[in-house]
């Protein structure tokens, strides 16, 4: 078997991210992950978060080392399904969705297509959580970030950091307020949405 990709920055942010989580996520109940990458943060929180249905997901190519992270011992992750967030979305609803280090690497539409097809996918009373890094007032909140989105657009002028404000306007035409905006580590956030 090939080594399995590994993100050391998954690593660093999975306990702040169980903290976040454990807060918004008492309730029993399915949660569909989009973009789940490595899958590392689907094997380690899933077995920490033993009353959800961790349900990760991502574009076809990944989900084979995905399939890897989640044989580890303790994982409870569901077996992830394929999901372009652009294209047929696994039959919901869902009581949470949760994306890591996605929106800066879609395109802008297609953050717009996550926001608007994710909250079709959520019980009414469901919750939408986004970690990463946002712009506030226009401004990157580090230099750190300055540098990260800079090397973004080089790779590809499509992506970047996200205004915070843009996000939040994204939800609110979906009738989904900002419940939570937690500063984490490493100058990213982790925002919640839902209904009051
Ligand atoms: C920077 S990685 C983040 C991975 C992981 N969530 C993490 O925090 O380590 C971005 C992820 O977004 C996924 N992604 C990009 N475009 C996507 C799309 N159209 N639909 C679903 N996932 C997508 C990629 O496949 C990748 O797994």
């Amino acid at each position: 078997m090939t080594e399995r990709p590994y993100s050391q920055a998954a690593e660093n942010n999975k306990a702040p991210i169980l903290s976040v989580l454990q807060q918004h996520c008492q309730a029993p109940g399915a949660l569909l992950e989009i973009g789940a990458g490595t899958g590392q943060h689907a094997a380690w929180l899933s077995g920490r978060l033993p009353h959800l249905h961790w349900q990760p997901s991502d574009v076809a190519a990944n989900l084979p080392h995905i399939r890897q992270w989640l044989s580890d011992p303790g994982s409870q992750a569901l077996p992830p399904v394929e999901l372009d967030v652009a294209a047929q979305w696994p039959a919901g609803p869902f009581d949470y969705l949760f994306t890591a280090n996605t929106f800066h690497i879609m395109a802008a539409p297609l953050v717009e297509t996550c926001i608007r097809e994710g909250c079709r996918q959520l019980t009414g009373q469901g919750k939408f959580l986004v970690y990463g890094p946002f712009n506030y007032d226009g401004q990157y909140t580090s230099d750190s970030n300055r540098q990260f989105d800079q090397w973004l657009k080089e790779m590809d002028d499509n992506r970047g950091i996200r205004d915070h404000e843009w996000v939040v306007e994204q939800f609110v035409r979906q009738h989904r307020q900002l419940l939570a905006d937690h500063e984490m580590p490493a100058n990213n956030r982790l925002l919640v949405f839902g209904r009051d």
